[in-house]
């Protein structure tokens, strides 16, 4: 038998859940050439998304917000993170001409978070890019589309600013160009390291952008706040060695630096700058524009955590007729006896919300952050009901616990994490993956109108809210 033992939740630290437009709202609504990066990439290769379903209809999320609303309260949400989709947001992304009906809807989703006690969170970019901006300019490569954002979320803020008091820029920034020219997995299968090079130092001016924008239009007063949700890979080496510890390194360069240090300290790394030099794949840049970074970096950070990374030394020579990539650093490294979530394919250490917590007291000045993302997503939850139909998912409700302990743990030794938001409040679409794993506190019936039902989870997150108590097993292990 385990111990179990009660860890009580901070005061004003908070429990929400995430999601966001592309993944919820569906089609509904949207007009001719509003499709988003992620609308374009479903439409062409249908084929390769899970059983064909791609963001059409989401959960219906645009027509059904005032129910899942409710669903909201009744899990015990204090807040709710989604995004606005850009996409959707302008008819013209050019002149900045505003689709007032999609406008109207996002006025009405917040007040009725606000009206129920649930603090809405917006992130201005989640995937949303516009395939016109895509196609006609090749995406964030470009600087125009960085000018082009920018003017955007100055209309957002104008609008809204009033009531939400927390803005992110942009949700795993690194993510989609990782995919798309590093490693080629996606649509348009393009390999190019300097366009994913140049997506990334592109965003990351445009975060800065936005950042400035807010302040000089004083949106942050009443306590608003901006920041970014980033989504760093905790990274362990296989061994004490030093050519495992550098291979971490340059891992943890290329995926978390890259954007930890420009939103906080409001620097890139150096090595990294001479690095990408070396392989004739820096970005472009300016001297002005690296001041706008150093200026105007972020109130507070959102951090995704799922899952560890483990590298360790290359164990073959690269080869030298592909182009520069990070790996040329590293391989990837499975630890023999991990944890598995198998579904996902992702490794459960739940430690990494304490290690993660302790670098960044130690090494990003301690600066207000939240878990704006955690999570576990599960095939065929359906089958694994009880007689009134209920989702028995207990392994999400043990993901969460020894997660969130771990987090407790850290902001118990002084931490300045806020806030914990699973991932997700309802089941939703993923890139490619779309229904296949379910990560919902809510289940999504696709064989019955996308009909909601709380799962297990769901009524026991209620009552942890309510009573700010979590049981979770003790640290020391059980040897049996
Ligand atoms: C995060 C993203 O990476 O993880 C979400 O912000 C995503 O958009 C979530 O859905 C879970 O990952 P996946 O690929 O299983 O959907």
């Amino acid at each position: 038998m385990n111990i179990l033992r009660k860890y009580k939740l901070p005061e004003g630290f908070f429990l929400g859940a995430a999601a966001s437009a592309w993944q919820t709202e569906g089609w509904s609504g949207k007009k001719d050439g509003q499709d988003s990066y992620m609308d374009l990439w479903y439409k062409e290769t249908p084929e390769l998304w899970h059983e064909g379903y791609g963001p059409t209809v989401a959960t219906d999320f645009y027509n059904r917000y005032k129910e899942d609303v409710k669903l909201m309260k009744e899990v015990g949400l204090e807040a709710y993170r989604t995004s606005i989709d850009w996409s959707r947001f302008l008819t013209n992304y050019e002149t900045i001409e505003v689709n007032e009906e999609a406008a109207d809807y996002y006025n009405k989703l917040i007040d009725e978070m606000i009206n129920n006690g649930i603090e809405p969170m917006l992130c201005l970019e989640h995937y949303e890019l516009p395939a016109e901006l895509f196609k006609k300019y090749g995406g964030w490569g470009s600087k125009k589309v960085v000018e082009l954002y920018i003017k955007y979320a100055e209309e957002v803020f104008k609008r809204y600013s009033h009531k939400v008091k927390k803005w992110f820029t942009f949700n795993e920034p690194i993510v989609i160009q990782t995919r798309v020219f590093l490693d080629s997995l996606r649509y348009p299968f393009i390999q190019d390291t300097k366009i994913a090079m140049q997506w990334n130092y592109n965003k990351i001016l445009a975060s800065a952008g936005a950042i400035k924008v807010f302040k000089e239009g004083g949106h942050s007063k009443d306590g608003g706040e901006i920041g970014i949700i980033l989504n760093p890979d905790v990274c362990y080496p296989r061994s004490s060695a030093p050519h495992d510890k550098e291979a971490a390194e340059k891992f943890d360069l290329f995926f978390n630096r890259i954007f930890l240090d420009p939103s906080v300290k409001g620097t890139i790394p150096e090595e990294l700058i001479d690095i990408l030099k070396e392989n004739n794949c820096c970005f472009e840049y300016t001297e002005e524009e690296l001041k706008i970074i150093k200026e105007n970096t972020v109130d507070i950070l959102g951090i995704n955590l799922y899952a560890p990374t483990r590298v360790k030394a290359r164990e073959n020579a690269w080869n030298p007729r592909t182009p520069f990539h990070p790996a040329y650093y590293y391989d990837k490294y499975e630890l023999q006896g991990r944890k598995m979530n198998p579904y996902r394919g992702w490794e459960i250490y739940p430690k990494l919300m304490y290690d993660f917590s302790m670098r960044m007291k130690e090494e990003y000045g301690n600066i207000p952050w939240f878990i704006a993302e955690n999570g576990m997503g599960v095939e065929k939850e359906d089958l694994n009901k009880n007689s009134e139909g209920i989702i028995q998912d207990d392994y999400r409700i043990e993901f969460i616990s020894e997660h969130l302990k771990w987090l407790l743990k850290a902001v118990e030794e002084g931490a300045n994490c806020r806030g914990y938001m699973l991932w997700a409040f309802t089941d939703n679409v993923s890139p490619q993956n779309a229904f296949k794993n379910r990560y919902g506190l809510v289940e999504i019936d696709l064989k019955d109108n996308r009909n909601r039902r709380i799962k297990k989870s769901g009524h026991w997150y209620k009552k942890l809210s309510d009573s700010r108590e979590l049981e979770a097993t003790d640290f020391t292990f059980e040897y049996k």
